[in-house]
């Protein structure tokens, strides 16, 4: 980063060449731009406690790596318990992690799942609401949505979000503090490839994390949604019914962007970025992470 600013700086507006190898050389090519000095940048969320719905596969669990990697205390909130474990194990040889059982369907589960975080750990930073559910496949045409499917979609997209909400913003709006993250799709932008109820139920989710973008905002805390393309995890696959090669391939030929398969990991960068300080003034976004795909096919 330094070798990328001192090359960019011309000779003839330096005021003095900065001693590059001490703190005094970083201030003064920080101040040159204008800026404060460099934060340190390697751990992006060191001392911050998340809580992660729907952590144990998939992208939660991939966004759940990550921020433990970058110094999170991760809480991963699912109701698998297997993999769940088996995740906050693999974690905890290099960081902090722990598996709490939590429908957030339930009231009483999020309630626990948010405290659990502030009893073990003292606080919370980061509420990631990724839990979600696909719709049955036979639900493409509105003449067959099962009534009953609506309802159980509904109930984990959209009240699951508002719970995972509502109990971080309980902790976070004392604290005067917070980023909470909620999961939509890129079915926000682009349409006809998903099931109608499935594509509500995102819909509902960024308006649902826009507004509270409006009311938190008065405390401090930050409410954005992220929305990806499609990925090869287990949702994907099952409700598709093909093999992960298959679906990925199928995905990765359909990519405006070409050259670059996409992966669980750039959901979990780019929602890294969101919910860190270095995105401290970003509120009321719905991040597209598709490669621009939404645009090709609006
Ligand atoms: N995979 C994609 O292509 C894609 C694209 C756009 C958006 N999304 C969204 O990303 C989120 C994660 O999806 P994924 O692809 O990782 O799916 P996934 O099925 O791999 O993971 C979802 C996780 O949510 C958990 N979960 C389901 N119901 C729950 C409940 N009631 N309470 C708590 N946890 C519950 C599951 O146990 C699982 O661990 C979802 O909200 C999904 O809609 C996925």
């Amino acid at each position: 980063m330094l070798v990328f600013l001192n090359h960019h700086i011309k000779p003839q507006t330096r005021k003095k060449e900065p001693n590059l190898s001490s703190k005094e050389g970083d201030d003064q090519i920080e101040e040159m731009k204008g800026f404060a000095p460099l934060a340190p940048i390697a751990k992006r969320l060191q001392g911050k406690v998340a809580v992660i719905t729907g952590g144990a596969t998939g992208l939660g669990a991939s966004a759940a790596r990550l921020f433990a990697r970058h110094g999170a205390k991760v809480v991963i909130a699912d109701i698998q318990p297997e993999p769940g474990r088996l995740l906050s194990e693999e974690i905890n040889s290099s960081a902090a992690a722990s598996y709490v059982h939590c429908d957030v369907t339930v009231d009483a589960d999020v309630r626990n799942a948010v405290d659990a975080a502030v009893s073990t750990h003292g606080r919370l930073d980061v509420m990631l609401s990724n839990a979600g559910v696909i719709a049955r496949p036979d639900t493409m045409a509105i003449a067959s949505t099962d009534p009953d499917d609506f309802r159980r979609v509904f109930d984990v997209n959209v009240y699951g979000a508002f719970l995972a909400a509502k109990h971080a913003a309980r902790v976070m709006i004392p604290e005067g503090k917070g980023s909470i993250l909620m999961s939509g799709s890129m079915v926000t932008a682009s349409y006809g490839a998903a099931p109608h109820l499935y594509v509500a139920t995102k819909h509902a989710v960024v308006g649902l994390a826009k507004n509270l973008c409006v009311e938190l905002g008065g405390y401090g805390i930050r409410v954005n949604s992220i929305s990806p393309y499609g990925v090869a995890t287990p949702m994907g696959v099952e409700s598709s019914g093909l093999d992960e090669e298959t679906y990925e391939g199928l995905f990765t030929a359909m990519a405006n962007l070409k050259g670059v398969v996409f992966k669980a990991e750039d959901v979990a960068e780019a929602a890294l970025t969101l919910v860190s300080d270095e995105s401290r003034y970003i509120s009321g976004v719905n991040l597209l992470v598709d490669g621009g795909h939404s645009l090709k096919s609006a």
